[in-house]
């Protein structure tokens, strides 16, 4: 195989130069997907050690109601991990990416080492060729708002157009999610799709969940229009 692995395929014609530098020589992580790179964060594809990690993390207040939220998925931690595992295998297949989300050295702090401080990923959606799905969260408060989540989300975007040939890229969050709707609308340009009927439950209670995308062509026009500039 070459430095480049097989599964990640620039797109002919594509502006993806930092993208694929990221694959050439010894940038890849588990499953040979690329080390992302955005200004303050790498993204790198999670193994079987950051399991435990992740289950720490699901108990932040704000990764329980905004991300795990449906009760079943709280009470049973042995589901969670049957949930990792398959999560990991699928990673290795190439069909997902699952990734932990690190603070670059020197952003937490002056002298401060790389830190974890929550996990990405996207999918391949299985519907139709092409649509791909992500999902993310920052596990530690004081890292929200500062503008990560629209970092991560832009880079796994580009990545997903630039180099694994998406045709669609879309996400969904909770409805009550006002931060998450703004950064992936406002801020990353994803379009509302639609609105899934008392899709999740909250303590107790039923809400609704959003959808948003972007098309290829969108892509390239958030592109033209520098929403989409290299980080
Ligand atoms: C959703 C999430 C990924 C977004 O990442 P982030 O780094 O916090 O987001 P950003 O800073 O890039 O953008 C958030 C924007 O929402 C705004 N915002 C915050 N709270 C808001 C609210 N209640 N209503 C509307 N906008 C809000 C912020 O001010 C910011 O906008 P601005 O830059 O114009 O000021 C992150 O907040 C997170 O992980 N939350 C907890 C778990 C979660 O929700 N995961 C996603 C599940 S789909």
């Amino acid at each position: 195989m070459s430095a480049i692995s097989a599964r990640f395929l620039p797109v002919e014609g594509g502006d993806n130069t930092h993208l694929i530098s990221a694959m050439r020589g010894h940038n890849q992580s588990a499953g040979g997907h690329p080390i992302l790179e955005t200004d303050r964060l790498k993204l790198v594809a999670m193994e079987k050690d950051d399991v435990e990690q992740m289950s720490r993390w699901d108990e932040s207040p704000d990764v329980r109601k905004y991300f795990v939220a449906n009760a079943y998925a709280l009470s049973e931690p042995e589901r969670e991990k049957e949930m990792f595992d398959t999560w990991l295998e699928e990673t290795e297949k190439g069909v997902m990416c699952f990734y932990k989300v690190v603070l670059k050295k020197g952003v937490a702090a002056k002298r401060g080492k790389e830190r974890p401080i929550g996990m990405a990923g996207w999918h391949q959606t299985g519907d139709i060729p092409g649509r791909y799905e992500l999902w993310l969260y920052i596990a530690e408060g004081k890292w929200l708002n500062k503008g990560l989540g629209t970092e991560i989300v832009k880079e796994l975007t580009r990545a997903l157009f630039e180099c694994y040939g998406a045709h669609t890229v879309m996400l969904c969050w909770h409805a009550y999610n006002l931060r998450g709707r703004r950064c992936y609308i406002d801020k990353c340009g994803f379009k509302y799709e639609a609105r899934r009927r008392e899709a999740t439950s909250w303590e107790g209670e039923y809400f609704d969940m959003e959808i948003a995308s972007i098309t290829r062509e969108e892509y390239k026009r958030l592109k033209k229009d520098g929403v989409y500039g290299d980080t």
